[in-house]
Order: C-alpha cells, then structure tokens, then sequence
C-alpha cells in the first residue's frame, strides 16, 4: 500500500478503462487500490483494449474484464445493470475526450456508457486527453455538464504530454487518483480530513529567450516534504509546483507551472482551500520582454541589457483575496537578519504565519533545515532536522491551529 493512505478495505471499484496512452496508468491504478484493500473490476471500452489489453487488467485485478454489452454469459450471470450497482464507486480512468462527451449527453451505446448511465453510485472521471481536446469549447461544456450532474471531475495534470505538447491534459498520477477514490468513499481519515490544503514549492523559471531563463537554487524538497504530510494527515492536497525533478507525493494532485505568473493563475484556479503554505521560490523579476528568438553575440563585445519587470506578489495576494485560506503560510529564506525579516515580511504580506529559514548555509537544495515559525503570538524555533521531519511538525501545528 502506498505509504501512509488510508485504506480502502473491502470496498468495491467498478474501473472503466477508456482508450488512450493513459490507459497504461489504470494498470498502475488497479495494483495501488487492491495494495490497498479494495476489490476491482474493469471494465474495458473498445478503444480501451487498443492501449491494453483485458489479460493485463484480469491478472492485475484477478477479476474477469468486462468489454461488450452482448456477452451472453455476462448479461445471464452478472448483466449489466447489476454490474453498475454492485460497486461502491464508478471510476472512469482515462476519461476521454470522447467518453466524456458520451457521458455527457447519455450516450448508451457500448457497455461502458451503459453502466455509467445505468449506475445508482458515484462516478469519478479521471481525464486525459491533448490540451487543445481538454481546451476545447466543447470539452469544457461537457465537463461542465458532467459536473453539474454529479459527475466528480478530476483536473488533468498540468505538462509535457505524449503528443508532444505542453499544457493541462495528462492523466493525474494513480496514487492521487486513489485520494480522490479515497476521498469520495469517505475513507481518509486523519487530523486534516476534510480539508483542503494547498502549497506552492520549488522555484519559477523565467525565460529571457527560448532557452535561457531566471531561475534560483530551491530543489522543491520542502514544499514536496509539506504536501506529502499533509495528505498523510488526510488533507486534500494541491501542490503546484515549479520545474523541479521530484516525484509526486502520494495522495497528492500536482500542478506543474513554470513562471511566476504561472503560478498565480494555479493558485487562483486551486481555491477555495484551508490552508494555503506558500515555500515557492518565486522569482521576483522576470524579463521585461521574453525574446521570441534565442538572442546572439553580434561580434562587437556589447552585452545585451536585461530589462526586468516585478513578479506578481502570489503571497499578499492570495492574503488580500476575499477568498483567502482561513490559514496562510508564508516562507521567508533569508541569508542575513532572518527574524528581522521575518516579523516584517509577515506584516507586509498579510500571512498568518511567517516560517523563516536561514539559507545563508547549504539549505537551498539541502536536506536539512533549521526554521522559525513567526506568528501574531511570538516566534517559536524548531530544532534543525531533515526537511520531511519540519514538515510533519509544521503540519501538526497547522492540525493545532485549525482545531
Ligand atoms: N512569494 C510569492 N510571490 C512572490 C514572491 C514571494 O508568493 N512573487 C512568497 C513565497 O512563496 C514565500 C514568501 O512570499 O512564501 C516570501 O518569499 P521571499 O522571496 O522571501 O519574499 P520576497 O517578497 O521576495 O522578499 P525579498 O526577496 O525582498 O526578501
């Protein structure tokens, strides 16, 4: 079982398997919600079986696949309205463009949109398609729909995806697609239950040109190590996070962003949420202008001018937003005056909290840190320890403070 989910023991999942590159991750699904407790039968969609085939997900669910509504053993031992209520939950992962189009407008023409139309249960649809498919007018319109039916939509995963373009589209990772199983059967549990918590972390890029940008030294280990408690406390956890080479925690959604400005948009797009711990490096200028064309040495020894402009502030906004997190958290790294710092920083930003760090040292990219967490009360100093042991102990202070 992954490290630190809740269970889901005894509970049935009806998997319909939609027909794209994603697929190969339902694979990945089934083995995470068995590891877990939980029993599953696939369902396997015609365009499904192109990208798997119905002997992998038989060995891996040891269950039979189901892939056609005239399967005349089915329909006498199980049928197909049986088949659709006999679960506790409906998941349809990958979620198509087109099986959610069909979804949609209650479609019944192969077995899978059959069950989904015959179903008495909940019904989570996991998306993954191209980003001009998932951007489309008539995608939004169905997922819109979808919604507004009681259909739980996942957002697709924001980066580069099989095709080859960028953007919102890829299939969440399976183990945050089991937190949303998790979720909706009602099964996590733990201090931060019921709410939602979201974290920004690693760095921004900044382009100047198409490839170079501004950067800095934040790995993401932090922010990575507060997301991954919090949804072992059982959070709802969004981690949008900069270019950084981290794995997603379990039970974690993950936003990928680039830029600052990037980021800000994620995080509107997160809310409403709980809490809001901020330990994104973000860069406070960008490039003025970003050239479209890799700039050049032209011979004469002159060196370009940077011009910057300032970074959106995603900290004081999010706090002067009328739909500010009931908690926000603030990072302060600092190299010199670090309380100093701190305590005005935390009054010029509107935070709740300000967690300072020292980066004088290796911290930035280290696997240690050392904080201070300034508060409207005093100023509390935690002992120096690896960043996923801050972590935990910044998180029970979040329990404590929402309690
Ligand atoms: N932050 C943010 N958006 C920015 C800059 C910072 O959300 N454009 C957040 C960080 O995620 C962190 C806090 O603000 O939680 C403090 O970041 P820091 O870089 O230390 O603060 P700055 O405002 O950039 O102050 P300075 O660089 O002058 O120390």
């Amino acid at each position: 079982m992954a490290r630190g989910l809740p269970a889901v023991i005894g509970k049935r999942i009806l998997l319909v398997v939609g027909g794209g590159i994603a697929a190969y991750k339902a694979c990945e699904l089934v083995r995470l919600i068995r590891g877990a407790g939980g029993e599953v039968t696939c369902v396997l969609t015609e365009g499904g079986s192109q990208f798997v085939t119905a002997m992998s997900l038989a060995a891996l669910s040891g269950n039979p696949v189901h892939t056609t509504l005239w399967d005349l053993k089915d329909e006498a031992e199980i049928g197909h309205i049986q088949l659709s209520r006999s679960a506790d939950l409906v998941v349809v992962c990958p979620a198509t463009a087109d099986l959610m189009a069909r979804m949609a407008a209650g479609v019944a023409d192969d077995l899978a949109t059959t069950l989904l139309l015959a179903t008495d249960k909940r019904v989570l649809a996991v998306p993954a398609m191209n980003v001009k498919m998932w951007e489309h007018a008539a995608t939004r319109r169905n997922v819109a729909t979808l919604r507004a039916d009681g259909v739980e939509v996942l957002d697709p995963d924001i980066g580069d995806m099989a095709c080859g373009e960028t953007g919102p589209g890829r299939l969440p990772e399976p183990p945050a697609v089991l937190a949303a199983i998790q979720r909706l059967l009602g099964v996590g549990h733990g201090p931060l239950a019921g709410r939602h918590v979201l974290v920004t972390a690693g760095p921004t890029h900044e382009p100047i040109d198409p490839v170079r940008y501004i950067a800095n030294r934040s790995s993401g280990r932090q922010g990575f190590a507060i997301a991954e408690a919090a949804a072992r406390a059982g959070a709802r956890v969004t981690l949008v996070a900069g270019p950084v080479a981290l794995d997603t925690p379990a039970g974690v959604t993950r936003v990928n962003v680039e830029t600052a400005r990037d980021m800000a948009a994620a995080v509107e797009a997160a809310l409403p949420a709980d809490v809001a711990v901020m330990v994104a490096a973000v860069a406070d200028w960008r490039s003025a202008d970003a050239a479209p064309l890799k700039l050049k040495k032209d011979g004469s020894g002159q060196v370009p001018a940077l011009e910057l402009a300032e970074n959106p502030d995603i900290l004081a906004t999010l706090c002067a937003s009328p739909r500010r997190p009931a908690l926000v958290v603030g990072f302060a790294a600092e190299t010199h005056d670090v309380l100093a710092h701190a305590v005005a920083k935390r009054a010029r930003k509107g935070a709740d909290w300000i967690v300072a760090n020292d980066v004088s040292g290796d911290v930035m990219g280290g696997s240690h840190n050392a904080i201070h967490i300034v508060t409207a009360a005093g100023t509390e100093a935690l002992p120096e320890a690896p960043k996923d042991r801050v972590a935990e102990l910044l998180v029970e202070r979040i329990v404590d403070a929402l309690a």
